[in-house]
């Protein structure tokens, strides 16, 4: 499934993302800046903050569990309702097309 990540200056990339890996290690893996991962996916960094593109919402749902909920709290800029943690978004063919926007900095 392809994802298209829009950066802070509205530069889109667009990428292939293997079914079952998730939206934060796209990223990773293609090299693209404004999603950090630090913790790996071990939901304990907030560093891969990415905000849902108003017409894939309804698709992806709101936060994946209690803990992203909770971690969404500390992301590091302005957490808005379209807020996801990206290493919890798992690739899905439903999600194929998905876009994300990344925001200024993860810290
Ligand atoms: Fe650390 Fe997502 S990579 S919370």
């Amino acid at each position: 499934p392809q994802v298209t990540y829009v950066d802070h200056d509205g530069h889109e990339t667009r990428v292939d993302v293997p079914l079952g890996e998730n939206v934060m290690r796209g990223a990773l893996y293609s090299g693209i800046e404004g999603i950090v991962g630090e913790c790996g996916g071990g939901l304990s960094c907030a560093t891969c903050h990415c905000y849902i593109d108003e017409d894939w919402i309804d698709t992806t749902g709101g936060p994946s569990s209690d803990a992203e909920a909770e971690l969404l709290e500390q992301v590091a800029t302005k957490l808005r309702p379209t807020s996801r943690l990206s290493c919890q978004i798992e690739i899905t063919p439903a999600l194929d097309g998905l876009v994300v926007h990344l925001p200024e900095t993860q810290f």
